[in-house]
């Protein structure tokens, strides 16, 4: 039995004061029974960090270099978001790849340093609003995902997230039917599983792009939806609290 995590991408988000507020309003509200985790912008994951000590709710980085140390301006080492006490590192998301050009090697590597340093990656994969009129969303995904399965095997998996996030429905209002995200979800389980069928059903799967305290418990009541990677309704704690009380 997969438990359901609800995790918030506060993306480029908020100052000190409002994220502050926002982890007290999350840590006093009912969450229901599903697991919790947020990825506030880096410079902030110390602090975050600290509010959260034992509350249960885990702390995720927004993406995670894929060299160890050196000279690399800008980016952050996967052993110092440990330091930081990261559970979690968010990869791949669809604006790391369309306005940062992030490939899915690059995507790969970051998601390998993430394993090798006892940090759970949240591989996101998803396709275009082109790419789904093609016919090609499982292509995609499929594509996405045997990048990670080269760079670390489908062992990796075992400690790794999944999240699909169709490029279309993320920030856009525009969501996936529960029919639609099912049927990518249950593919990727698929694949997986011919691997190896314990992890592919271990892995949690969660849907990303536009889910909301409306729509929320229609797309976690499928069988292969395990959770959702939440943007613009995490910035608010009583719409995050709602999703995890859908869930
Ligand atoms: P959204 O973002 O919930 O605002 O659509 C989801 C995401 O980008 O992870």
């Amino acid at each position: 039995m997969r438990n359901t995590l609800i995790a918030g991408n506060w993306k480029m988000n908020g100052s000190l004061e409002s994220v502050t507020a926002l982890v007290d309003g999350i840590k006093a509200g009912d969450r229901g029974n599903a697991e919790l985790a947020v990825c506030p912008p880096s410079v902030y994951l110390m602090k975050i960090g600290g509010m959260l000590a034992d509350t249960g709710i885990a702390l995720g980085a927004q993406n995670v270099c894929q060299h160890e140390s050196g000279a690399y301006t800008g980016e952050i080492a996967a052993s110092m978001l440990k330091e930081a006490g990261c559970r979690y590192a968010i990869v791949g998301h669809s604006e790391r790849r369309s306005i940062y050009g992030e490939s899915d090697e690059m995507v790969a590597a970051r998601f390998q340093m993430a394993i090798e340093n006892n940090i759970e990656p949240i591989l996101c994969i998803g396709e275009t609003l082109e790419e789904r009129q093609q016919d090609k969303t499982i292509d995609v995904v499929y594509r996405q995902i045997d990048a990670a399965l080269a760079a670390s095997g489908i062992e990796a998996f075992a400690k790794s997230v999944i999240a699909y996030e169709p490029v279309w429905a993320i920030g856009t209002g525009q969501v996936a039917t529960p029919e639609q995200a099912q049927a990518v979800h249950a593919s990727i389980r698929q694949k997986l599983a011919a691997l190896n069928a314990d992890i592919a059903d271990q892995v949690q799967i969660l849907y990303g792009g536009s889910m909301n305290p409306g729509n929320a418990a229609d797309l976690l009541s499928q069988p292969d939806i395990d959770g959702g990677l939440i943007g613009g309704a995490s910035l608010k704690a009583d719409d995050f609290l709602a999703i995890a009380q859908a869930a």
